[in-house]
C-alpha cells in the first residue's frame, strides 16, 4: 500500500465525522487534500456545512468543488477540523508547517472543538524533530531571529521558493530549525522560541489534536486524546 492510498484511507475515516450542520475547518496539504475532495463529494450529494480554510490553496480546492466557504470571523468557532501533520508521536503531539500554513492552522485548530490529524504511516515517530520544525516569521525581524536561533545550535535555514524567499498566505518567511538535538522538551522550547519577538508562530503542535487517523497498510490506527 503506498503512502498516497494511506493517505487516502485516513482522509476517508476522517470526514465520517463531519455532520450536517457543522462549522467545519479544512486543513492543508497533500493529505488533506483528500479530506476536501471526499467532502466536496459529500456536499453535492446534500451535506450542508460551512467551512474555513487554512490556506488559500485549500479555499481555491474547496470553492472549486462547491464547499461554503466562510471566514473565521463568521463561523466563530468551528465544530470539527480536519489536517494533515509532517509528524506525529503517541502523545498527540505534532510537527507541521511543511506545506508553510502553520499559523492559519494553529490559529483554526485553537478555534476548534474536535481536532482530526490524518496522515500516512511514515508520519508516525517515537519523537520530534526528525522533520525540520517550521517557524513563521515576520520580514522585518527574520535576519536578526537566524543569528540568535544559530547561537542556540538550532540550524537555521530561511525557505526558500527558488531564488526567492519563500512568502506565507500572510507575507511573512518561514524559517526551517534543526530541535533534534536541541536540549530542551517540546513544551520548553515552544516557550523559549515564542519569547523571540518577530517569531508569529511555531510548527509545534502540542496540546490541540483529539483525533489522529493514521492510515497504515488497508486499514487505519487511531490515538485518541
Ligand atoms: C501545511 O502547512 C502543513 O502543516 C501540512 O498539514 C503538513 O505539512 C502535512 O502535509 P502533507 O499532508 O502534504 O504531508
Amino acid at each position: 500500500m503506498s503512502a498516497v492510498e494511506e493517505k487516502k484511507i485516513a482522509a476517508l475515516e476522517a470526514v465520517t465525522y463531519v455532520k450536517n450542520g457543522m462549522n467545519v475547518g479544512l486543513g492543508t496539504g497533500s493529505t488533506a487534500y483528500f479530506m476536501i475532495e471526499a467532502i466536496g463529494e459529500k456536499v453535492k450529494q446534500g451535506l450542508t456545512i460551512k467551512a474555513v480554510a487554512t490556506s488559500l490553496e485549500t479555499e481555491k480546492h474547496a470553492k472549486q468543488l462547491g464547499i461554503p466557504i466562510v471566514t473565521l470571523a463568521e463561523a466563530q468557532r468551528l465544530d470539527v477540523t480536519i489536517d494533515g501533520a509532517d509528524e506525529v508521536d503517541d502523545q498527540l503531539q505534532l510537527i507541521k508547517g511543511g506545506g508553510g500554513a502553520l499559523l492559519r492552522e494553529k490559529i483554526v485548530a485553537y478555534n476548534t472543538d474536535f481536532n482530526i490529524i490524518i496522515a500516512d504511516a511514515s508520519k508516525r515517530v517515537s519523537k520530534l524533530g526528525k522533520f525540520k520544525l517550521p517557524l513563521e516569521t515576520i520580514p522585518f525581524a527574520t535576519q536578526l531571529i537566524i543569528k540568535e536561533l544559530e547561537s542556540m545550535g538550532l540550524s537555521p535555514k530561511q525557505r526558500k521558493n527558488g531564488s526567492d524567499n519563500y512568502k506565507t498566505d500572510e507575507s511573512n518567511d518561514i524559517v526551517d530549525v534543526d530541535i533534534w538535538n536541541a536540549d530542551m522538551n517540546p513544551s520548553d522550547l515552544e516557550q523559549t522560541l515564542k519569547q523571540i519577538p518577530g517569531i508569529v508562530e511555531t510548527g509545534l503542535f502540542l496540546h490541540s489534536t483529539d483525533l489522529v487517523i493514521i492510515g497504515e497498510g488497508e486499514s487505519t490506527i487511531v490515538f485518541e486524546k
